[in-house]
């Protein structure tokens, strides 16, 4: 084998190297996609759900200082106030959140979307009537599926 042949079939080695792992990466960026899309963002789900929109200080127990119990987060709670006159129905307790379950992904975007889920009534006061995009919906849902 020549000089020439040589290099060149280490050439062809090295492009057929970068070309698997360009395929590998971008194959895991694909896939990465698919979750967020699909799914929602995790991520911005927990930052969604702890820091802004609030769920978890209505739906996770507290200690007798007030603190959030911090492994029962999203487990349900007590809402331990009477409404104002003008609420009407006021509800007494947050259910557990943490997993949804009993709920499909559709039933929760719709809830943080449009206020109220599928053909029930809208939860009572003090759950807020939210009106989310639907991505953040979705990142909520993806997060509190996690938990
Ligand atoms: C200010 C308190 C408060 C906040 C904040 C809050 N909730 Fe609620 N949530 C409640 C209460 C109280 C209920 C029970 C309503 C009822 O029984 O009608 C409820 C009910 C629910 C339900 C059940 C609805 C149904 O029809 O069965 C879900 C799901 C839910 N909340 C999710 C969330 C999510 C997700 C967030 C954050 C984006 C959130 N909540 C923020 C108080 C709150």
């Amino acid at each position: 084998m020549s000089l020439r042949s040589l290099s060149s079939v280490r050439v062809r080695a090295a492009i057929g190297v970068g070309v698997l792992v360009v395929l590998v990466f971008a194959f895991r960026g694909g896939a990465a996609r698919t979750v967020q899309g699909g799914q929602g963002d995790v991520a911005r789900g927990e930052y969604l759900a702890n820091s802004v929109a609030m769920c978890v200080q209505c739906h996770s127990p507290r200690d007798a200082r007030g603190n959030i119990l911090a492994g029962e987060k999203f487990t349900g709670a007590p809402i331990p106030v009477r409404g104002p006159e003008w609420a009407g129905q006021w509800a007494y307790r947050a259910p557990a959140i943490a997993g949804l379950h009993g709920f499909t992904d559709d039933q929760i975007v719709m809830l943080l979307t449009e206020g109220h889920l599928g053909d029930r009534p809208a939860p009572s006061r003090p759950m807020p009537p939210f009106r989310m995009n639907k991505q953040d919906a979705e990142a909520i849902v993806a997060y509190l599926r996690t938990r």
